[in-house]
């Protein structure tokens, strides 16, 4: 028998990939785990597509995060990390550091970030989500992208950082600014985030004069050994926070949604449990849909600061290696039935909240609206649908983020 030919390789970063990604990241995961390719920036980079090969690259010590070890050539193109960080004087943030500084800085957010605080905004999160189906539930249609998976984290995020209500829709509209443009022109971006950060360093500076039990005061009164967040690094982390909770949260509840109601079955099952007031299901839907189409794509920009080998393939020192968590996510040699939606899934150890060092840090709030979100409108509007034929759906296009833009539905008012 003759061997089989290697199929050719799917193209990636088209419209047809972004729509649907996951039959090239089998390809690769296949045939060229540890793969070189240049994006669509210009920059070349590794991606990094086999489980086992995911989770070492992430805990991996030698692959640094500061933007002092860009490669000249990702130095040169400029599209690398946040849009706006760098002119707005935020890089030194938890995603751009690496220890000692990170362990330092991690620790102290820790103290004002807990799984209590996060625990005890329930109700508030509950609010919310019912407040934003309330909004369209008499219509009988709705964009779940713009009327609720958008406004629902920026909202909790504010709320939980101390951003007075008044001034919450300039944060919705700066965070709609990113996010629309994210992936596409940066000036406008840059803009928005320049007036994120000096809004949140007056934020800092009247909290500090009173105090009270939101996370910004949290992050001013927290202290490790005596240390201190400055201004500058509590509006840095101020920034990360938002930033790194929103979109991802906007896209858990966004592709979640979508996968549900392309799965009746599985819709059908997670809606029985929520009737019956069990949390057991739900808790699992909410991790397999983040293992199923997560928020995010590929793990945040990491280079070479030695030489190492990924997967036996050796990466020269200065290059940028890009983990694909969700091609990780679906290596068949670890998920079982790996492209099949199982909201019951046990044997669940997914890469959508990341690994090592930098794992989620807003991984329990990201559950609890995920969980509010999901459970509250399947029980509101228990005849959802699309309204639309998954090819008409557009997804956006951004490097590190997967997410549509709109999610239009139908149902009974
Ligand atoms: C880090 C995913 C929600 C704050 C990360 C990383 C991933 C991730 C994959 C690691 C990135 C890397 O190693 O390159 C998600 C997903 C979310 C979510 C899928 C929603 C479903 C949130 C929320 C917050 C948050 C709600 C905060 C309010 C952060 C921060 C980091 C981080 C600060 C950096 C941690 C560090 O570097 O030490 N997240 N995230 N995330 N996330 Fe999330």
């Amino acid at each position: 028998m003759p061997d089989q030919p290697t199929p050719a390789q799917p193209p990636l970063f088209t419209w047809e990939f972004a729509a649907d990604p996951y039959p090239a990241y089998a390809w690769l995961r296949e045939h060229s785990p540890v793969h070189r390719t240049t994006l669509p920036s210009g920059v070349d980079a590794w991606l990094v597509t086999r489980y086992a090969d995911a989770r070492q690259a992430l805990a991996d010590g030698r692959l640094s995060k500061n933007p002092a070890h860009h490669s000249e050539q990702a130095h040169r193109t400029g599209r690398v990390g946040i849009p706006g960080e760098r002119s707005a004087d935020l890089m030194t943030h938890l995603l751009n550091i690496d220890p000692p500084d990170h362990t330092r800085l991690r620790r102290l957010v820790s103290k004002a970030f807990t799984p209590r605080r996060v625990a005890e905004f329930e109700p508030r999160v509950q609010q919310l989500t019912d407040r934003l189906i309330d909004s369209f539930a008499g219509r009988g249609s709705a964009d779940l992208i713009h009327e609720f998976a958008f406004p629902l984290p920026i909202h909790a995020i504010c709320d939980l950082l101390g951003v007075p209500p008044e001034d919450q829709d300039d944060f919705r509209d700066w965070a709609g600014m990113m996010i629309r443009h994210g992936g596409g022109p940066r000036g406008g971006v840059a803009r928005a985030v320049k007036k994120m950060r000096s809004y949140l360093l007056e934020l800092i500076h009247r909290k500090r004069a009173d105090l009270g039990d939101d996370l910004i005061s949290g992050l001013i009164r927290a202290s490790d050994h005596g240390e201190h967040l400055t201004e500058n690094e509590a509006a840095a982390m101020a920034f990360i926070l938002l930033f790194a909770g929103f979109e991802t949260t906007v896209n858990l509840i966004g592709n979640g949604l979508y996968a549900l109601l392309r799965h009746p079955e599985q819709r059908a099952l997670l809606q029985d449990s929520v009737a019956a007031g069990e949390t057991g299901l739900l808790a699992t839907a909410v991790e397999e849909l983040l293992r199923y189409d997560g928020p995010v794509e590929l793990a945040t920009w990491r280079f070479a600061t030695r030489p190492l080998t990924i997967g036996g393939v050796d990466i020269p020192v200065g290059d940028p290696v890009l983990v694909v968590l969700a091609a990780a996510d679906r290596d068949p040699a670890r998920f079982a039935d790996e492209n099949t939606l199982d909201i019951a899934r046990k044997d669940n150890p997914h890469l959508g909240f990341g690994h090592g060092i930098h794992y989620c840090i807003g991984a329990p709030l990201a559950r609890l609206e995920g969980q509010a979100a999901l459970a509250t409108l399947l029980t509101r509007l228990p005849d959802l649908r699309l309204a639309a034929e998954p090819e008409e759906l557009r997804w956006r296009g951004g490097l590190i983020m997967r997410g549509l833009r709109e999610l239009p539905v139908e149902f009974t008012p």
